[in-house]
């Protein structure tokens, strides 16, 4: 008796060591180069990268993923719609201040109060005028919905109606060009920005590095997602919860990483390893599909892996 309880538990935590980011991570490394998995008959997918703590990972995989797609001849769009444009600064396109024949995003979630409704142009479909062509690296599959600081005011803005359904509205019919339309999120808890990036999501990513950040912003990202899905237009599913930016085991980081099993039960089988190489591509504005070492092979290997949980997503 004594003896089948020991061999239950041995083998609870032999399935339990087999869950932590190293030991996944290790698999990962074990596996070499993973090949993209998309399949021709899925509908454009709009995934949002989401949590409501700043510093962990979300502009950084929005990049990767952005590149492999593009590496892998697909049209892709990255939506930034976090006020700092770290994502739009990394694809290198920059969206002129001020006033431009171009609407901007910022403009796509905003009616001026000024001019008689008879007059304003139609939103919907109305983000085919605002896109930017990403930089000359990311080569011409990329484009961009380009983030700027005046998005900061949208938070606060009280006269546009339902600021929320706006970029989903505009995005309508636009979005069929692209294979995947990625959308990056401010830190914000429960914002106006992040209501408009989840409706219009079909897919949600939850990433958190291994610390109390990483996990309160995972907790509080997931509350604001089941409420803003019960106003969804059709279903945005979860794909879960991705351990990012994962440095060599310390006691602190593997008592992270087990409460993040222990409170999520959508925990991803694909972490995104800590490597200096995703610093340097962001700060030259290339794809990091386009370094060769073997630490960039990693994670363009971990960004891969992560497009195709998504591509499987029930
Ligand atoms: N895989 C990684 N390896 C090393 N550094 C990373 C990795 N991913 C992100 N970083 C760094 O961590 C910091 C926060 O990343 P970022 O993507 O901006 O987070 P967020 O968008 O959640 O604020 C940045 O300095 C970024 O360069
Ligand atoms: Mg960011």
């Amino acid at each position: 008796m004594l003896t089948l309880q020991l061999a239950y538990m041995l083998a609870y935590m032999l399935a339990e060591s087999t869950r932590t980011a190293w030991a996944v991570l290790e698999r990962q490394q074990n596996q070499g180069t993973v090949q993209l998995h998309w399949p021709d008959e899925l509908d454009t997918v709009l995934l949002a990268i989401d949590s409501e703590k700043g510093g962990v990972g979300k502009s950084s995989l929005a990049g990767g993923l952005v590149a492999v797609m593009a590496a892998a001849g697909h049209e892709v769009l990255a939506v930034d719609l976090d006020p700092r444009a770290t994502l739009t600064a990394e694809l290198d396109a920059v969206a002129p201040e001020g006033v431009t024949e171009m609407p901007s995003l910022n403009d796509l979630l905003h009616e001026d109060q000024g001019i008689d409704p008879s007059e304003l142009p139609e939103l919907r479909g109305l983000a085919s005028q605002a896109v930017r062509p990403a930089g000359a690296h990311w080569g011409d599959r990329v484009r961009v919905l380009a983030a700027e600081r005046a998005l900061a005011h949208r938070e606060s803005d009280l006269t546009t109606p339902n600021i929320e359904h706006r970029l989903a509205l505009s995005l309508e019919g636009f979005k069929r060009q692209f294979r995947l339309v990625v959308i990056d999120l401010p830190p914000r808890a429960g914002g106006k920005l992040v209501g408009a990036g989840l409706l219009a999501a079909t897919h949600v990513l939850f990433p958190g590095t291994l610390d109390e950040d990483g996990l309160i912003g995972v907790r509080d990202a997931r509350k604001t997602a089941r409420r803003v899905s019960r106003a969804h237009p059709a279903a945005l599913r979860q794909v879960g919860v991705l351990r990012t930016i994962v440095e060599p085991r310390t006691r602190l980081a593997e008592l992270s990483d087990r409460r993040f099993t222990e409170e999520f039960d959508d925990v991803l089988d694909v972490v995104i390893p800590k490597r200096i190489v995703r610093r340097e591509a962001r700060t030259a504005c290339v794809p990091i599909t386009t370094a060769t070492t073997r630490d960039a092979q990693d994670l363009v290997s971990a960004y891969t892996a992560v497009l195709n949980t998504i591509a499987e997503a029930p």
